[in-house]
């Protein structure tokens, strides 16, 4: 079914929340977990400024706060190579807090000024036909980073590196049931839920 622009990126959004959470938790590989927020956040601004923002521009008449958005961009990937410039330092801590605020600011300005100024500015069909640009501009930036094929909402890691045929056998070897019928994104899903 296709989706509008507002719901896919506030969607987007959360999904990076998660990752955040898990990068303050200390959960995880915390150099992997850097680069696949680095790729998600870049892909997600690369597509907001080539085929939202532009349109909120000029249907919505909101030019300057646009600029601002696409400033606030550049400002959160400058922070998040700090991050990853301190991974193994002691103020790695200080410097994901810095960056997630950041983040934070501009995803509630985004949510409340500029995704409801495009909301009201177009009508649905250019909503959802604004969305699936979005999303395929969005996916191919993952694509060239190799976040392409990985499930929405999981992140990626080793699964998503694997053939359908690697993942079908550890499948079996995990006794997933319908793992036949499963296509390769069902199958990391159903991978994932077993760890
Ligand atoms: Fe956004
Ligand atoms: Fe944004």
């Amino acid at each position: 079914m296709a989706q509008d622009a507002v719901t896919l990126i506030k969607n987007d959004h959360r999904l990076m929340e998660r990752l955040f959470a898990r990068l303050k938790a200390g959960t995880g590989d915390r150099r992997e977990l850097v680069t696949e927020i680095e790729a998600r956040l870049s892909a997600h601004a690369r597509a907001e400024e080539a085929e939202v923002y532009p349109v909120i521009a000029k249907a919505a008449a909101e030019k300057d706060d646009v600029e601002h958005g696409a400033d606030e961009h550049l400002e959160a990937e400058h922070k998040l190579r700090k991050v990853r410039n301190l991974i193994d330092s002691p103020h790695f801590d200080l410097a994901v807090e810095e960056f997630v605020a950041a983040v934070d600011h501009h995803v509630r300005e985004e949510e409340s000024e500029l995704l409801p100024a495009l909301r009201k500015a177009t009508d649905e069909q250019t909503l959802e036909r604004l969305g699936a640009a979005f999303e395929r501009a969005r996916l191919d930036e993952l694509d060239t980073s190799g976040y392409g094929t990985a499930p929405a909402a999981t992140g990626t890691g080793e699964l998503a590196e694997a053939t359908r045929d690697e993942l079908y056998e550890r499948a079996r070897e995990a006794d997933i049931p319908g793992r036949s019928r499963m296509n390769k994104d069902d199958l990391i899903e159903a991978l994932r839920e077993q760890e």
